[in-house]
């Protein structure tokens, strides 16, 4: 693999995979609107992927490869911004391919799934809740029409929950690590007995990248630990391993009566793709 563009390079999960692309002996163009977060021996793009008067592909030098990683308010699951940002990674993902990208691996999420119990597999029916869901499902099956027959290998790595460098991070742990430097003696909490599925970012990162540089395997790829565990054993070690002060609020907010008592990511095929790589 010789070249790979990494969009929403300057992010949380975009500085590690920049920083694996680089361990790997990859050539990476870090692509970003702004770069607060990425060292100074990264070859940086500095633009807006929606802007149609840029040519993504020619000024990052052709790339063989591309991780989509750019989204906006990920962690705002209604953000009208869902929607409309749609068609305009369309549009980007469409004009990559067309330019002559041959690996494409984009981000997705569990969210596109929907109420689940359980394991979560390729086949899973989606039945997404929110608009992030919707536009995340939307634009994989979109781009499953446009890839098929086209020689491109697509990938669509679907991520879950996700901890570490967690001071960047805007999930639940970074929001106790926050209301801990904050001075705050309790952390408002549900009752945490619903099961997830948790992986740190460096081997996220370590997912991603293994999955985006093959073309033996394509389609729906789960990015995830492959083991459920209940938010609040998550938390709790999250406090212990941190040496915080806070304490968790047990049942401060209500269990939702829409969210699963157990979900989680079958991790058989990512687990294959890492063993094959390390061959
Ligand atoms: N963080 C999670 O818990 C999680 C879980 C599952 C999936 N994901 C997905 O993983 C991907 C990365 O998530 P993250 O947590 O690193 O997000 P992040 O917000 O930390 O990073 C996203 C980056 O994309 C960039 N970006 C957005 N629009 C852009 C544009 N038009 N042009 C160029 N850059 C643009 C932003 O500037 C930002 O740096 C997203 O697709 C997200 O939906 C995240």
């Amino acid at each position: 693999m010789s070249k790979v563009l990494v969009t929403g390079a300057n992010g949380y999960i975009g500085t590690c995979v920049v920083a694996e692309l680089q361990k790997r002996g990859c050539q990476v163009v870090a692509c970003d609107v702004a770069f607060t977060n990425l060292p100074g021996n990264v070859d940086k793009l500095a633009a807006d992927i929606f802007d149609p008067d840029v040519d993504i592909y020619d000024l990052a030098g052709q790339p063989d490869c591309l991780i989509h990683l750019a989204w906006r308010n990920g962690f705002q699951h209604n953000a009208d911004t869902h929607l409309q940002d749609l068609p305009h990674h369309f549009a980007f993902l469409k004009k990559m391919v067309e330019a002559g990208c041959k690996q494409l691996s984009v981000m997705g999420s569990m969210h596109e799934v929907g109420y689940w119990e359980g394991a979560i597999t390729a086949d899973s029916p989606t039945n997404p809740l929110s608009l992030y869901g919707i536009a995340k499902n939307s634009l994989r099956q979109a781009l499953e029409v446009f890839t098929k027959g086209k020689d491109v290998s697509f990938h669509w790595l679907r991520g879950y929950y996700i901890y570490g460098n967690d001071a960047k991070s805007s999930s639940v742990l970074g929001k106790i690590l926050a209301a801990d430097k904050e001075g705050k003696e309790f952390f408002p909490f549900t009752s945490g007995k619903n099961l997830y599925d948790y992986i740190s970012v460096t081997e996220l990162a370590r997912q991603i990248v293994a999955a985006s540089v093959q073309d033996k395997y394509t389609g729906i790829i789960n990015c995830c630990s492959g083991v459920p565990i209940s938010l609040a054993e998550m938390a709790e070690k999250f406090i212990r391993d941190n040496g915080l002060k806070i304490k968790l609020q047990y049942g401060a907010f209500p269990d939702r009566p829409y969210d699963s008592p157990g979900v989680w990511g079958d991790a058989t095929l990512i687990q294959k793709i890492l063993a094959e790589c390390e061959e």
